[in-house]
């Protein structure tokens, strides 16, 4: 299932604009601030479809019978793009375990790239809901890797991922591998580079979260 979060107007598709705005691209502070908050509603949107139980609650006047959240979820992310999203699910799932996955692109003199993992950071991941968060999903290639290992150190009951911009051909590629997922994007681009850059997309993600990188 896609859910584009820009079909209703929202704020979000203000502060989608204001990610792809390279003037407003200026202040890091602000893009980082706009993805962490696009990670804060797409958690909102998420916990709708999680399971909750009853629980007496005591307050200083008696027992108020409330809803909350049955099990935490596991959010991972890729690094290091993906921090400022996580960061905002985490916001708002203040109690979740966290996976930190290190995937690149290894770029070949050709102009051709292949997913590299290196570092892997991840907690007991059976049964559980995993919200994977990744800014930009271009080819998919990234993230279908990290879900496959994912999967491969456990069993989680569902997977959701959340991206700010999401391209025609990645989510193609995503669901043909993973067709059980569940992905909320900040809205969708139909057009892919062949360096797998999104267009109109936004950039680089992580270099205007971070800054630029030297290329390894
Ligand atoms: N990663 C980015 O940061 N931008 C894109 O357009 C694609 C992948």
């Amino acid at each position: 299932m896609v859910i584009n979060l820009s079909k209703q107007y929202s704020l979000l598709s203000n502060w989608v604009s204001e990610l792809r705005d390279e003037e407003v691209q200026k202040d890091r502070m602000r893009f980082r601030r706009n993805l962490e908050r696009i990670g804060e509603v797409a958690a909102f949107e998420i916990s709708k479809h999680l399971a909750f139980e009853e629980k007496e609650i005591q307050t200083p006047l008696g027992i108020a019978n409330c809803k909350v959240l049955k099990d935490q979820p596991v959010l991972a992310t890729i690094l290091r793009a993906g921090l400022p999203l996580h960061n905002g699910l985490l916001n708002y799932f203040d109690k979740a375990d966290n996976a930190f996955i290190s995937a690149y692109r290894k770029h070949h003199r050709d102009g051709t790239f292949e997913i590299n993992l290196s570092y892997v950071s991840c907690p007991e991941l059976e049964d559980r809901v995993v919200i994977i968060s990744d800014p930009m999903l271009a080819t998919g290639a990234s993230l279908v890797k990290t879900i496959q290992f994912l999967r491969a150190e456990g069993h989680p009951s569902a997977i959701h991922i959340v991206v700010a911009i999401a391209c025609t051909v990645g989510i193609e590629y995503v669901f043909r591998s993973e067709p059980n997922c569940t992905l909320w994007c900040g809205t969708i681009d139909d057009e892919l580079t062949a360096k797998g850059y999104i267009v109109p997309g936004l950039g680089d993600a992580g270099d205007l979260a971070f800054g630029t990188k030297v290329q390894m």
